[in-house]
């Protein structure tokens, strides 16, 4: 991708879409990141967004061609929903802009994805999506345990979502326009998943999708992989839950991390003597046990989780880098070339009741 301008400059980004993500970016850009990054203006379809945007200062353009047109927007973030993704990233790249579009870049199609990468190469711009959610400190807490290997050799990961709350009933709801939770949230917590395994072949999968509160899209769902190395990761987003389950578990060898929530309450739980198996029976419903007897404190010992700082701006800090200076981004078109194989492979096995394996790996 050929750089352009300088590194005194400002980038000139306008945003298509100014609903809630859409105003997000704005307000972020506006308020963060104005050295590097100016707020050219936004486009909404309806007039009461564009009222909305006016409101909070923010310039409207009369259409999305005039953005398009605008000399100064070098670079487009795309926030409408998900269906209509395709046709305006396309659009925005014939107009030489370079492009970040909200997930999901399409609604789960290898071949729109294959086009979008293709078009953003004949026009040598940035084509990239915007995953946030790589910056959630509950997945950085998750990732350093991961990366540290406290645990041993981790052989279990789940991570969990539950809202209670259904699917929202606008475009999220309707298939047409890419609604349902795996689109949604799944393409966060799959993304994270892909990341924490960026060097470990996917070798199998099976996915059930739930329809509880809604008949059209899915409401939810969970999927069980299988990883090179014998690791399972369970990803699973569930709407109906009036009782949430911790955020992530993971099970390692040689102990157990819980990442309760977003605000990582939780702690690391090791064994400290793995020789020391005597245990006595202890009462179990109608039975007893000795198996499954809780461990005693002279056997285990708890830490605190690590708590690695995290700042979601680098996100748009790196757009700039890539921009100005050439630098990788860190959203790349093979991150999102698996997600999306990923994605279809999901829906095949939801649909079909099956596990999908991958012959070569994914
Ligand atoms: N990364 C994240 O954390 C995150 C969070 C929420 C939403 N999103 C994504 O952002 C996108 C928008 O979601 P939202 O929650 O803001 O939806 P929203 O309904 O609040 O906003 C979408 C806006 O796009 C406008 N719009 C629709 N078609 C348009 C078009 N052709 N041209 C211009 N404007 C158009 C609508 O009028 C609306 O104001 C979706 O792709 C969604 O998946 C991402």
């Amino acid at each position: 991708m050929e750089t352009l301008g300088t590194i005194e400059q400002p980038i000139g980004l306008a945003v298509i879409g100014y609903g809630g993500m859409g105003s997000y970016h704005a307000w972020k850009i506006l308020e963060q990141l104005s050295g590097k990054i100016t707020l050219i203006g936004v486009y909404d379809i309806r007039e009461v967004r564009q009222e909305a945007a006016r409101e909070k200062g923010i310039y409207t353009f009369p259409s999305r061609e005039a953005l398009l047109s605008d000399p100064r927007v070098e670079l487009v973030t795309v926030a409408t929903p998900n269906d209509s993704h395709k046709e305006i990233v396309l659009n925005a790249l014939h107009h030489g802009k370079h492009v970040i579009c909200e997930k999901p870049v399409t609604i789960a199609s290898s071949a729109d994805l294959e086009e979008m990468i293709a078009a953003a190469e004949q026009a040598g711009r940035l084509f990239t999506v915007h995953q946030n959610r790589r910056w959630d400190p509950d997945y950085l807490t998750a990732k350093e345990i991961l990366e540290g290997n406290p645990l041993g050799r981790v052989f279990n990961v789940e991570s969990r979502v539950h809202g209670s709350r259904g699917v929202p009933g606008d475009w999220r709801a309707l298939k047409a326009t890419g609604g349902g939770m795996l689109l949604d949230w799944g393409i966060h917590m799959l993304d994270q998943m892909l990341t924490l395994n960026e060097h470990r072949k996917l070798l199998s999968l099976y996915a059930q999708l739930t329809y509880v509160t809604c008949d059209e899209v899915d409401d939810g769902f969970r999927v069980f992989c299988r990883f090179e190395n014998d690791l399972t990761f369970m990803v699973e987003i569930l709407t109906s839950n009036f009782i949430e389950l911790p955020r992530w578990y993971i099970l390692g060898e040689n102990g157990t991390a819980i990442v309760k929530n977003w605000g990582r309450d939780g702690e690391i739980v090791k064994v400290s003597d793995w020789e020391n198996r005597e245990s006595v029976p202890v009462q179990a419903g109608v039975g007893i046990t000795k198996t499954m007897a809780p461990r005693t404190n002279d056997t285990i010992q708890r830490y605190p989780l690590p708590l690695p700082a995290g700042d979601w701006l680098e996100y748009y800090h790196n757009i700039f880098d890539v921009i100005r200076c050439g630098a990788p981004p860190i959203v790349t078109h093979n991150q999102q070339r698996r997600l999306m194989k990923l994605i279809e492979a999901i829906l095949t096995s939801g649909e079909e009741n099956r596990v999908v394996t991958f012959a070569e790996g994914l």
